[in-house]
């Protein structure tokens, strides 16, 4: 087995039922943050951690993200013969910074069935996940630690993040132990659990670096919550066989699939662009001013 991670899989199959009514045509990989598209944000992340092997799990209906990575030659030379250089390398980059294969989920099984579908392409070797609704800002260094860690431990890692304890509900939940600053050992999993019931208010927040044996607990895992082959369910049967870690960290993640998060996501790195800076702060300004009635 491979020790060194080299390929990332993107589960980008989902319905996206969480952003109706603009999902019911367009994909919500496609949602663009400022002037990207959310999925070119992950792929990025991906290449930047050193993982320029990508697996996309698409389902019917993503054509458009094929086409997003693809080299796009009628542009190309528009934008050539218009003189506009800096555009042209932008989109060129698009296609050239990572190697993206694209395999189908024929049927929505859930986010463990998705990556399951990920096995023929990554075989035997350590890989990572990255779901694409969780954005993680380009400093945060979350996928580079993960991968630190991997290599240091030779287990699993799961990123966490503290929620509010009533947000637990919406992920997966972990029971961990302490092994050093910033790392815990992952004890037990519990998929969108009540309030009351979760084991911690630490959530599972969308990258995972998996041994290959992620697999065969995906094939034994049976339908959990909404009746779905779940990837913590999985999590759950790995970390009784070999060590399971946790990366906890607690800064840049947006949560695109969620309407107020993605207008948060928005604003942010709008504001971090030096030519969209001084408009959106003064347009910010203006609303709040008017909304305080000053
Ligand atoms: C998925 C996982 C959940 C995880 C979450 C992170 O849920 O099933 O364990 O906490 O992603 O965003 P989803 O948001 O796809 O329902």
């Amino acid at each position: 087995m491979a020790s060194v991670v080299r390929k990332a899989v993107v589960p980008a199959a989902g319905l996206g039922t969480r952003f109706l009514p603009v999902t019911k045509s367009l994909p919500k990989e496609m949602l663009p943050i400022v002037d990207k598209p959310s999925i070119q944000y992950v792929v990025e992340e991906a290449a930047r951690a050193g993982l320029r092997d990508v697996l996309l799990i698409t389902s019917r209906g993503k054509a458009s993200l094929a086409d997003h990575f693809d080299r796009a030659p009628e542009l190309e030379e528009h934008l050539a013969a218009a003189g506009k250089s800096e555009d042209l390398e932008a989109i060129q980059a698009i296609a050239d910074m990572a190697q993206v294969h694209y395999v189908r989920q024929q049927e929505p099984k859930g986010l463990g069935h998705a990556v399951g579908v990920a096995r023929g392409h990554v075989g035997d070797e350590p890989f990572a996940v990255l779901l694409g609704d969780d954005i993680m800002h380009e400093r945060s260094g979350v996928l580079k630690g993960m991968l630190a860690a991997f290599e240091r431990h030779g287990g699993s890692v799961v990123a966490l993040k503290t929620v509010e304890p009533a947000e637990i509900s919406s992920y997966g939940a972990a029971r961990v132990e302490p092994v050093e600053p910033g790392l815990v050992r992952m004890r037990e999993v519990v998929e969108k659990p009540k309030p009351e019931e979760a084991p911690s208010d630490l959530a599972l927040m969308g990258r995972y670096v998996f041994t290959p044996q992620i697999f065969d607990a995906i094939d034994r895992v049976k339908p959990g919550k909404g009746g779905e082959l779940q990837l913590t369910d999985a999590i759950g049967l790995l970390l009784e066989e070999q060590p399971v870690y946790g990366y906890v960290f607690s800064w840049g993640r947006y949560d695109a699939g969620n309407r107020l998060d993605y207008l948060r996501a928005n604003i942010e790195l709008a504001l971090e662009r030096p030519e969209l800076r001084p408009g959106l702060r003064r347009i910010l300004n203006d609303l709040v001013a008017r909304d305080e009635g000053v």
